[in-house]
């Protein structure tokens, strides 16, 4: 079977090593791998909380900026903004037509982000599982790579698209989810038992992927660390266990290596080392997402090329879709 790979990535401000090694390295690997590979900047799943109109135009470029210069090669795959397809959402109203309040109302993510504020906060917030529905399911993924947060999610789009077929028959392909390995789950510099987050109260939790030599250095130096000594990755060292799970991304070494490299060094030692091994890896990046960034005309050429080489498969998509549900004349 042809493998198509869709995935998608809000425009947010801060991206860090967590995003990066977790999310954006991912989907370059996975391009050389797949048929087809579908990117998306999913502009229209921001909107479901407040966005300033400057700063979330600005931070589309950037993304794109950085998907490029991650490796994201748009020959191979189309890298392109949500809200430059019309027909997500349109078939996200179709969807949402076939989907029940019931489903809706058990996401994790919209009963967390709703908590408290369960009358405030957009309908949209509480569609957009419906949306990333319709993202997957315009194009035929086949996988879909996604943080462990966003499996139930696919499970819900697996789950529409199935009954939607039953019902009108086979319109849609049914997606897999694939969840990264767990290294890929980058711990809080300041909180290892925590996940890497931009929302942390602290810029210290994480690396950022804009921070210079020396924020980079002095970050690593502040990094909390375990009791005891020694560089082991061990469930009871969650501390220099994430460093040494750093260490390996930024490197490619195994653990074992990284722990026999370093075996009888203190933490100091390794801090320093894995600050100069993590500003050389990101240092080739930053300079190619700076010159990406500066041509703004070249950029959204490339997004609007990423568009229109996925525009007939998405036109297609809905089209059979409401000839299937009867709309139309
Ligand atoms: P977010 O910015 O939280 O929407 O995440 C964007 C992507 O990065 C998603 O695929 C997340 O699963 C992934 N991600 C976010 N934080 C981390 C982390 N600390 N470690 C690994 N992956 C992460
Ligand atoms: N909801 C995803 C996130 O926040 C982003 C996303 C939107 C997505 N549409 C998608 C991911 C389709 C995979 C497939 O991380």
């Amino acid at each position: 079977m042809k493998k198509t790979i869709f995935s998608g990535i809000q425009p947010s401000g801060v991206v860090h090593i967590g995003n990066y090694f977790g999310a954006i390295k991912q989907w370059v690997e996975m391009q050389n791998e797949a048929d087809f590979s579908v990117f998306c900047i999913v502009d229209l799943h921001a909107i479901t909380v407040p966005q300033d109109p400057t700063e979330l135009k600005e931070n589309i470029y950037k993304m794109a900026a950085l998907y490029l210069a991650a490796g994201i090669d748009p020959q191979k795959s189309a890298l392109f903004v949500q809200s430059s397809r019309p027909e997500h959402t349109e078939l996200s109203w179709l969807l949402n037509c076939n989907t029940t309040m019931g489903e809706l109302n058990r996401m994790t993510q919209f009963k967390e982000k709703s908590e408290s504020k369960k009358d405030s906060v957009s309908a949209g917030l509480f569609n957009y599982p419906v949306l990333m529905a319709a993202d997957i399911l315009l194009y035929g993924a086949t996988h879909v790579p996604v943080g462990e947060d966003q499996k139930q999610h696919v499970e819900l789009t697996r789950d529409v698209a199935e009954r939607f077929n039953a019902k009108y028959g086979q319109c849609f392909t049914i997606p897999e989810p694939i969840i990264k390995n767990t290294s890929a789950r980058i711990m809080g510099l300041d909180n290892p038992l925590k996940k890497m987050s931009k929302s942390a109260a602290s810029s210290n939790n994480y690396i950022a992927i804009s921070d210079s030599a020396d924020e980079i250095s002095s970050k690593i130096k502040k990094a909390v660390t375990d009791s005891g000594q020694g560089i082991t990755k061990d469930k009871d060292k969650p501390a220099i266990s994430n460093l040494i799970n750093i260490y390996a991304e930024a490197t490619g070494m195994s653990v074992e290596d990284i722990e026999k490299k370093y075996s009888g060094k203190g933490y100091g030692d390794f801090k320093k080392e894995l600050a100069d091994v993590l500003i050389a890896y990101l240092e080739p990046i930053q300079n190619e997402y700076n010159r990406i960034l500066q041509d703004k005309t070249a950029l959204t050429q490339i997004l609007t090329d990423g568009s229109s080489k996925i525009a007939g498969i998405a036109q297609a998509t809905v089209s059979s879709v409401k000839e299937a549900i009867g709309l139309g004349l």
